[in-house]
């Protein structure tokens, strides 16, 4: 994926992920948010698109007769976008099968935790209930599991004295709030790929930022 990329962001909450791509990386070397969607029609993420003119939907579960048809409508919806990644920025939602088959090794995921330390759901608050001193941020491709796909980038954060997650949150999200930008910027102008010898493991372009790859 070089020279553009058409984005399609997925969110159920607060959208301040949404915000620091539309604020970091839509409209710069070509890459184009298209299409934000939600399962919650009143996601204040919805709102924060529509500031930009940026077309939304929400597709909740009660309207559609199961998860299935859900992410059917869904993935069409966005793949009639001419999306070319998907982008879950706090979605809290599994993805089906049949989604990630339409759109293959293009859906990543923000994760508060290291992974695979600390996944599902509330992952701030596991972490605070063992006791952790270091907390941290992940970017994944996303795979049938939860929270198991290919790790992207990963950020540390230690915060040795906190208790609350309202002492871990603050700067976590500003980790997020670079991360996620960075890997969309990455994946963009191609340094992100699936190791062919171990589809387990990401390789980045060689003096990337953040990388790793040999
Ligand atoms: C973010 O902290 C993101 O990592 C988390 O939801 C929050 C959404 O915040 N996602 C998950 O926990 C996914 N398992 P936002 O709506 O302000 O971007």
């Amino acid at each position: 994926m070089s020279g553009g990329l058409r984005l399609a962001v997925l969110a159920s909450g607060a959208g301040s992920n949404l915000q620091a791509i539309l604020d970091g990386v839509h409209g710069r070397d070509g890459i184009e948010v298209v299409a934000v969607g939600s399962d919650k029609p009143g996601a204040a993420a919805l709102s924060r698109a529509q500031q930009r003119g940026i077309p939304t939907a929400a597709f909740p579960l009660a309207e559609q007769a199961d998860r299935a048809a859900r992410d059917g409508a869904l993935a069409e919806w966005i793949a009639g976008r001419g999306a070319q990644l998907v982008v879950l920025a706090g979605y809290m939602q599994l993805v089906t099968p049949a989604f990630l088959a339409r759109f293959p090794h293009a859906v990543i995921n923000v994760h508060p935790a290291l992974l695979p330390a600390f996944p599902g759901l509330r992952a701030v608050e596991q972490a605070l209930a063992c006791g952790v001193r270091v907390f941290g941020v992940t970017v994944h491709f996303v795979d049938e599991g939860v929270d198991t796909g290919p790790i992207i980038l990963q950020r540390a954060l230690e915060l040795p004295y906190a208790r609350e997650p309202d002492d871990v949150l603050p700067a976590l999200h500003a980790v997020e709030h670079e991360l996620l930008p960075e890997a969309i910027r990455l994946i963009a102008r191609g340094a992100v790929r699936i190791d062919p010898a171990d589809p387990r493991r990401v390789l980045l372009e060689p003096g990337t930022a953040g990388g790793t790859s040999p």
